[in-house]
């Protein structure tokens, strides 16, 4: 039997991920690749709409690949490769922006948001069009599944719309995908301001877990984590935000319940929360940190497994685009 479809994609916007993108991403992808035919992508492309330096983006876009690798994400096993290296996402992208309504996109609130943040002159189009790019990322694949976090579930939905739209208009060219989104437990909030999303773009460092960042740093954080002034480890998101927090890392990384956590530390400071915590974070970590280096110091091997897998990419994506140039009546290169 076919296996089922399944896209997702981050962006290389920093030099390590977070626990939030380990969390509520990485994990899952490296389950789900076992029963999914799985393409997993490095959005450069997107990663663009913010300021880069071009030698560090390169960079940034290694490193986003090895870690993908080194938390488990098999090449062999999933199409693992850069956005940029597939040209037919920005062809794509062009299609669906035709058909895609001003007012539509501008409801998008990431980009609302980011704009207000900016300003409308140091708001770029990229920015405003960001979530018509995503939706070719998908629809290129005839996806069955999207797994994201719940900040992303509005540019899914705007996908599904986008494919409709398509299909009344020029015929079934699109398969609908449907969100799946991580359950409310899985979102990983900021160490220091626990009411926002941890984020790879955060403004201060202090509160953001580094995957690739030294052990005895993250330690630290951690120790440092905003609790609250009850001193009891116990789950509450409302009135406990950075001890809930906490104790959902905690919990996701070990594949414990929070009750069993919440047993064992009754009666218990938060230092010793903490210390537990840190001990946990430090022995997932350092496995994945110590295989990303290692992939980083041959640079050449990584690029070449990309190549393979942006071949095979191609191969899917490049047939949905000559059908849907077909549906709308671009002629045909004799
Ligand atoms: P990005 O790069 O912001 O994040 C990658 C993935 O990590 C999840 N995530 C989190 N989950 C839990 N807690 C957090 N604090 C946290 N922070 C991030 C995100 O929900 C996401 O699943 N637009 C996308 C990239 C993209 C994409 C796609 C995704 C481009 N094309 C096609 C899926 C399909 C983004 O910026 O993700």
């Amino acid at each position: 039997m076919k296996k089922a479809r399944l896209y997702s994609g981050m962006q290389p916007s920093a030099d390590s991920l977070q626990i939030g993108n380990y969390i509520g991403a990485l994990m899952q992808w490296r389950d789900l690749q076992e029963t999914y035919d799985a393409f997993f992508s490095v959005v450069d492309l997107h990663a663009l709409t913010q300021p880069n330096d071009p030698a560090e983006l390169r960079e940034k876009t290694r490193r986003t690949a090895a870690q993908y690798i080194a938390a488990g994400i098999e090449p062999s096993k999933s199409t693992l490769y850069v956005q940029s290296h597939v040209p037919a996402h920005a062809e794509l992208a062009w299609i669906l922006s035709t058909i895609t309504g001003f007012g539509e996109a501008g409801r998008m609130t990431q980009f609302k948001d980011k704009s207000q943040r900016y300003g409308s002159d140091a708001t770029s189009v990229g920015l405003f069009t960001y979530p018509v790019l995503m939706a070719a990322d998908i629809l290129l694949y005839q996806t069955d599944i999207v797994p994201v976090g719940d900040d992303q579930k509005q540019h899914v939905e705007l996908t599904r719309d986008l494919a409709e739209r398509f299909n009344g208009r020029y015929g079934e060219a699109f398969r609908v995908p449907m969100p799946v989104i991580q359950q409310e437990t899985a979102r990983i909030y900021d160490l220091q301001n626990p009411l926002a999303k941890m984020s790879k773009s955060a403004e201060s460092e202090a509160g953001v877990l580094w995957l690739l960042d030294d052990p005895a740093a993250s330690a630290k954080k951690i120790m440092r984590a905003v609790t609250d002034s009850e001193g009891a480890v116990r789950y509450d998101r409302e009135n406990k935000p950075g001890v809930s927090n906490l104790l959902v890392i905690y919990a996701a990384l070990t594949g414990r319940q929070i009750a069993s956590i919440e047993d064992e530390y009754a009666g218990r400071g938060y230092g010793d929360f903490k210390k537990g915590l840190a001990d946990v974070v430090m022995a997932e970590f350092e496995p994945v940190r110590a295989r990303a280096m290692d992939l980083l110091g041959d640079p050449a091997e990584l690029d070449r497994v990309l190549a393979i897998n942006a071949a095979r990419a191609a191969e899917v994506a490049d047939e949905t685009l000559a059908k849907v140039y077909d549906s709308v009546g671009l002629l045909r290169r004799a």
